[in-house]
């Protein structure tokens, strides 16, 4: 994940502008870059690879200025080269940025048009030429930074140095996360609080959708629709330890939050934003076009995933999957074809069943690919080829941003599996890479929808059970919503096939069960809808999770979560996030241990 630092220092900017990027190195990057005001004039530092490198540049070319952005960047949107580092500028503005412009060709196109000349291959480029523009036509920087935001599409932090101002920087956060830290004299910007560790314990974190122009004396935040808000500012416990909750009560809350981010990132590592195909990693480059069938298997959340993946792989690429749990799929004893590819899944590439499965499709002669968040982990060294998600490090026990790092994840290698074996046309592969790239800002979204499902919670708290229905991809992430609620508020849940209730668990609905039913507004609504009704006629309590048009269409309910309109190819990323936050205001609301459930392990190393 790229790392965001500024500061409005009292002595030279650049050395804690290192300072604050090596705190940031835990998140990965693959080269890094300073700009600072000197004399009033906007001069960068970049260097390739480590922060030593870049250390050396600045040690031959010292900078002075006292007001000044940083970055560690992990590459996505062109090369990991010294021209494609940020801080990207022009000669009144630099910029550093997290996340994924999405609408970055038509406004590169459109810049182009009007004289702008690009030096890299970078998304975040556009967004130098966009706010220069603005500033060329007369907008003061607060202004053209929020016109500018209203032109970008997609999740991102970014931090802006005026050349000529060198008592401002402007902060802006949609998707992924940005701070600010409150100093004697100073005043920061980070990508969390971990950065600003060295400088300062009085942070204020943004909210999605704000920015803020910071000066040495005023912090002024406004949020999306420029109006001026006030974000309490804390002390954070941060210190020296590198995963902190942030401003969070739980670590799942936070990951939760943390998912547009770290799912843009994870896809970052799949596909080429500049062509908008698939590209896999280098390593990893797996040829889909031989297999006969795939086996894929997983425990618990990450089963599911799997699950999910099923469907993609048999729609996309007419590829057929086996998949069981891996505590059972070895002692079903399936015929393995030797040269096949068994994919497993894990976060932490510890889980012991996964692992002996792993082992034993190995000793049928079976490639293994891994889908696995851990890189050091075991069941990645164990693998021919590591498909990496790239969530970070995950501490709440119950799997959150693992689950859509692993769904990202494999959504890219069904695509190429459809590629590879000539399923899917280079159009096909266009449009559904285009919905992929959308996801981080969707999800981003959808976690608008916390305050409704915090007070949907106290209903749940009361339950005793509670069913989850969905039909085709939704179906598995209604076994996630279950798995979920019942492993934090210890709440009896279960998912099932919407159109599987009526064959024995409708006889479970009564007036007390809440039932929850995913259904985007795709071809198989007007059948979860009937399924739906079925259960209402019986007293059930309905929670519909649905988009505009499944809102418009459902008749009544008890409550309807309206989440944004994706691709139905891409709605379990979505839907997966309104299940996460209903488990979770659900277990605060009865005040279990959310990060440490009872009876749970993180990595569950016995078989
Ligand atoms: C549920 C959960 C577990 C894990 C399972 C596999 O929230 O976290 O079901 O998904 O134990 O763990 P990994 O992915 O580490 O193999």
């Amino acid at each position: 994940m790229c790392g965001i630092v500024g500061i409005l220092s009292r002595d030279a900017a650049a050395p804690q502008l290192v300072d604050g990027l090596k705190r940031l190195e835990y998140r990965g990057y693959d080269s890094a870059g300073v700009a600072t005001l000197e004399g009033g004039r906007i001069v960068r530092r970049r260097a390739e690879g480590k922060l030593r490198n870049l250390e050396a540049k600045l040690a031959a070319e010292p900078l002075s200025g006292r007001a000044g952005v940083g970055h560690t960047r992990w590459a996505t949107h062109g090369a990991p080269t010294e021209a494609n580092a940020h801080p990207h500028a022009t000669e009144r503005v630099a910029v550093v940025h997290n996340g994924i412009i999405e609408n970055f060709r038509e406004l590169r196109e459109e810049l182009t048009a009007e004289g702008a000349v690009f030096t890299s291959q970078t998304d975040t480029e556009v967004i130098a030429h966009l706010v220069s523009s603005l500033l060329e036509a007369g907008a003061a920087p607060r202004l053209a930074v929020a016109e500018a935001l209203k032109r970008l599409r997609g999740a991102f932090a970014l931090a802006f140095l005026f050349a000529g101002e060198e008592d401002l920087i402007i902060g802006a956060r949609r998707g992924s996360p940005l701070a600010i830290g409150h100093g004697d004299g100073e005043v920061y910007l980070g990508s969390d609080a971990v950065a600003l560790a060295p400088f300062t314990d009085e942070i204020t974190y943004l909210e999605d959708g704000d920015w803020a122009a910071l000066t040495r004396s005023n912090v002024e935040i406004f949020d999306e629709n420029d109006a001026p808000v006030a974000r309490p500012t804390v002390r954070s416990a941060v210190a020296s330890v590198v995963v902190d909750k942030g401003q969070y009560r739980h670590f799942m809350a936070k990951e939760i939050a943390e998912q547009p981010e770290v799912v843009g990132h994870t896809l970052t590592r799949f596909v080429d934003m500049t062509s908008g195909r698939i590209s896999l990693p280098a390593g990893a480059d797996f040829d889909f076009s031989r297999l006969d069938r795939l086996a894929i298997s997983a425990c618990g959340t990450a089963y599911y995933a799997g699950l999910v993946a099923r469907y993609w792989f048999e729609k996309f690429a007419r590829l057929p999957v086996d998949i069981d749990i891996a505590s059972e799929f070895r002692y079903r004893e399936p015929p393995l074809t030797p040269g096949g590819l068994a994919l497993m899944i894990s976060q932490s590439g510890e889980t012991a069943d996964t692992l002996a499965t792993l082992r034993h499709c190995r000793a049928q002669g079976m490639k293994i690919g891994a889908v696995v968040n851990v890189p050091t982990s075991t069941i990645a060294r164990e693998a021919d080829v590591v498909f990496p998600t790239t969530a970070g490090v995950e501490v709440g026990v119950a799997s959150t941003k693992a689950f859509t790092c692993q769904l990202a994840v494999l959504a890219a290698l069904a695509i190429k599996a459809g590629r590879d074996r000539k399923v899917l046309s280079e159009a096909d592969e266009a449009r559904l890479v285009a919905s992929l790239i959308e996801v981080p800002r969707l999800m981003a979204e959808t976690l608008h929808l916390e305050p409704e499902i915090e007070k949907l919670a106290s209903a749940f708290a009361k339950a005793q059970d509670v069913l989850y229905l969905g039909r085709g991809t939704s179906y598995p992430i209604a076994l996630e919503g279950a798995l979920k609620l019942k492993e934090i508020s210890y709440i009896h849940a279960e998912g099932y096939a919407a159109g599987e209730l009526k064959h024995g668990p409708i006889a479970l609905v009564d007036e007390n069960v809440p039932v929850v039913v995913l259904a985007p507004f795709d071809v198989l609504f007007e059948k979860t809808a009937s399924n739906m009704q079925e259960v209402a006629a019986r007293g059930g309590k309905i929670v519909l999770i649905t988009d505009a048009e499944g809102a418009a269409h459902a008749g009544e309910t008890f409550a309807t979560l309206v989440v944004p309109k994706a691709y139905a190819f891409v709605s379990p990323l979505i839907y997966a996030v309104p299940i996460q936050l209903l488990a979770y205001h659900t277990a605060v609301f009865m005040g279990t241990d959310v990060d440490q459930p009872r009876n749970l392990a993180k990595s569950v190393t016995v078989e």
